[in-house]
């Protein structure tokens, strides 16, 4: 059996970049067979920058419906949040330890943040990989479902599993990213050369998955086009289009060929309006299934057994790993 791992921060509203980027492929591989999912809230990661503490708790039990809510199956899928399985720590540190100052600042994501803080850059931010590495290698993950930007996090995993292994014989199992050719990087809505993010400042750049409705389809018919008025795929000259018809594709299954064809001689408020339109059926869906699992006290349940059930798992890990290296009396 294959075990599928993957986790998003609770540092803000889930967009529709985060769905179509890893939960997306992340319920695809649900529905293959002999599959094990896990699935976490990554809030030790979210607090490398500051963190709301009233806003980070209600984050993450919202992330926990979100998941559920997208049609996480929990026949197939344990969902935990990250804090409460101190593994992730315990090898976390040995990561950081196996891991080299310089491989740690040439990361993007570390350059990205690192520009944007104002109040100093915390070292978490620089050891963020090898805790990212320590969530995957715990649990012998075999794909790990994630967008574009994480790919960079997912070479340097295979990294330190490698060193590790070689260094104290076969311990970790080399994961492979699971990253899906549309949708793996939505862009902004403002500025379409740039991601689409949940920390954007402009709001009108993301869509959340609890956006309210209208709001949500005024932002997709007031997203940045081009004065062309063609519907064509064409990221370097047509970025705003491109973005819109790789969300159209990812949300319907209709292939990007396809709608050209279907918007050929159509116009940018037409196609507009039917983007708007399905992005509002998604997320009614979605919203509706949020308002029930944010109000079933078995949330915490699912959250407990999938925390006892991770444990399990992953303090295993971290004795054989600990024999390895030395530590303890182990
Ligand atoms: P984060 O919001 O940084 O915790 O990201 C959670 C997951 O969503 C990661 O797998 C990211 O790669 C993915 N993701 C974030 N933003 C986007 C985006 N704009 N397009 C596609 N995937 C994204
Ligand atoms: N670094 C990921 C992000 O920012 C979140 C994350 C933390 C993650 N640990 C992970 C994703 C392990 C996949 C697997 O998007």
């Amino acid at each position: 059996m294959k075990r599928v791992l993957t986790g998003i921060q609770p540092s803000g509203h889930i967009t529709l970049g985060n769905y179509l980027g890893a939960i997306k492929p992340l319920l695809e591989l649900q529905n293959k067979e002999d599959v094990e999912l896990l699935v976490f809230i990554a809030d030790l990661h979210a607090i490398t920058v500051n963190q709301d503490r009233q806003q980070l708790k209600k984050n993450i039990r919202e992330l926990a419906a979100l998941y559920l809510a997208c049609g996480l199956d929990l026949n197939k899928a344990h969902m935990f949040i990250q804090s409460e399985v101190p593994c992730h720590n315990q090898l976390g540190w040995v990561m950081e330890c196996n891991s080299y100052i310089g491989e740690l600042e040439r990361m993007t994501q570390f350059k990205d943040k690192k520009q944007k803080q104002t109040e100093g850059v915390s070292a978490g931010l620089l050891t963020y990989p090898p805790l990212m590495a320590a969530d995957i290698l715990l649990y012998d993950t075999a794909l790990v479902p994630v967008g574009e930007d994480q790919k960079q996090h997912l070479e340097i995993t295979r990294n330190l599993a490698e060193r590790f292994n070689n260094k104290y014989g076969e311990t970790f199992t080399v994961p492979e990213p699971y990253i899906l050719k549309t949708g793996a990087k939505i862009m902004s809505l403002v500025e379409p050369t740039k991601k689409m993010s949940k920390s954007d400042s402009n709001p009108k750049a993301f869509i959340t998955l609890l956006d309210d409705i209208n709001i949500a389809k005024k932002k997709i018919k007031s997203a940045v086009t081009d004065s062309e008025g063609i519907i064509k795929y064409d990221v370097v000259n047509k970025p705003g289009i491109s973005n819109l018809l790789t969300i159209y594709s990812s949300l319907s299954n209709i292939s990007i060929p396809n709608l050209e064809i279907r918007y050929k001689d159509s116009n940018y408020q037409n196609f507009k309006e039917d983007l708007a339109n399905l992005v509002a059926q998604f997320l009614t869906n979605i919203q509706e299934k949020f308002n029930y699992y944010i109000n079933d006290s078995n949330l915490d349940l699912v959250l407990n057994s999938g925390r006892d059930l991770a444990y399990h798992v992953a303090s295993r890990k971290i004795q054989k790993v600990y024999r390895k290296i030395g530590l303890g009396r182990y």
